[in-house]
């Protein structure tokens, strides 16, 4: 469970890349901010949305916070751990889990005030991922039912950091027409192009997208056992503001789920964290499965880094748009209804 905080715990950094309204409405949602296999009892210092973070584990916690020490606001993730408590390496205050300051080594005997604390968010563990949330409460982290289930095979592909924006990256995640054009090399096929009529729904509180075409999801190489005239179903849902999953159905039942979720480190930056669960070929180097998928993010993010504007445009007249882009432009509305992307509204 996630702890309850009912004020707000930080506000728009001074030099933040956001506008101040898009950084007010991302700052309520949850993000995945590391892997959890590298978070360990040693500082280390990530950014989400413009703030600076240190993340470690005390014990059996995973404590996020700001990576500013309260005293002379020296980084703690220059610090270093004593037993549970983190330590600054300027003057020597340390901090509890919690984020109390439990010792000032020039004071020993001095009553330490509650006000001295660090900003503490909170965390959870999922899918081998520490996420966490700046302003937000109930978690919004979305569900991925097959990460540990016994008949799947599950891992993190190698992380990657894209000098693009996240609402970018998000889009070419659910763009369905450049497979033929930028996954030639890994999996698609440029003599097959067409995109064929989809349905695209709204859920709760996201989007649902059914595709069904003849683009096999197997690496190019590799002999495509698929029968003849076999139409590959791929499901999107999109859990928004930045998180998407998509489930491959590949035939005789077989599923791929990957998991898109996006660390927005800045407007222009963004860390991109992608659980994958299989359940087939059981006997799956990880290893080549991680190749594989490495080489298919390079592709994305060639396009992601040299696109201009470099933020997604939410105003539905900024862009040309054609059939094949019915998801990404749910996606544009949603998150206009949102509140975001104000500054290209007139
Ligand atoms: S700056 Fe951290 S203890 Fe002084
Ligand atoms: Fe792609």
């Amino acid at each position: 469970m996630a702890m309850a905080f009912t004020e707000k715990r930080t506000s728009c950094p001074t030099e933040c890349t956001f506008t101040e309204t898009d950084w007010n409405v991302l700052a309520k949602y949850w993000y995945p901010v590391a892997k959890s296999e590298d978070v360990m009892n040693k500082p280390l210092p990530v950014k989400l949305l413009d703030v600076e973070l240190v993340v470690y584990r005390a014990g059996d916690k995973v404590v996020v916070a700001r990576d500013l020490c309260v005293h002379r606001g020296t980084p703690l993730s220059m610090g270093w751990m004593d037993g549970e408590n983190i330590v600054c390496p300027y003057h020597g205050f340390s901090y509890a889990p919690g984020g109390q300051c439990v010792a000032i080594p020039a004071h020993p005997e001095a009553k330490i005030s509650p006000r001295l604390c660090l900003t503490v968010f909170p965390s959870v563990d999922r899918y081998g991922l520490i996420w966490t949330t700046l302003n937000g409460e109930e978690e919004t982290v979305p569900p991925f039912p097959k990460w540990g289930d016994a008949g799947y095979v599950s891992f993190i592909a190698p992380v990657i950091d894209i000098n693009g924006s996240a609402g970018r990256q998000v889009e070419g995640f659910l763009d369905v027409a450049h497979f033929a054009w930028v996954h030639t090399a890994t999996f698609a096929d440029r003599h097959n192009a067409f995109v064929p009529s989809y349905k695209v729904t709204r859920t709760g509180s996201g989007i649902h997208t059914d595709y069904l075409s003849t683009v096999s999801n197997y690496p190019k190489g590799m002999k495509d056992p698929s029968p003849a005239g076999f139409k590959w179903l791929r499901e999107y849902d999109v859990y928004p503001p930045l998180t998407a999953r998509l489930v491959v159905h590949f035939p005789d039942e077989k599923q791929l789920w990957i998991l898109n979720a996006v660390c927005p480190v800045s407007a222009r930056k963004t860390r991109l964290f992608c659980p994958i669960s299989q359940n087939f070929d059981k006997t799956l180097s990880v290893e080549d499965a991680c190749a594989f998928n490495l080489r298919i993010f390079n592709e994305d993010r060639e396009m992601v880094e040299n696109q201009k504007p470099e933020e997604l445009p939410l105003d539905l007249q900024t862009e040309a748009h054609i059939m094949a882009d019915k998801t990404s432009i749910a996606y544009r509305r949603l998150l206009k209804e949102m509140g975001l992307g104000k500054q290209y509204t007139s």
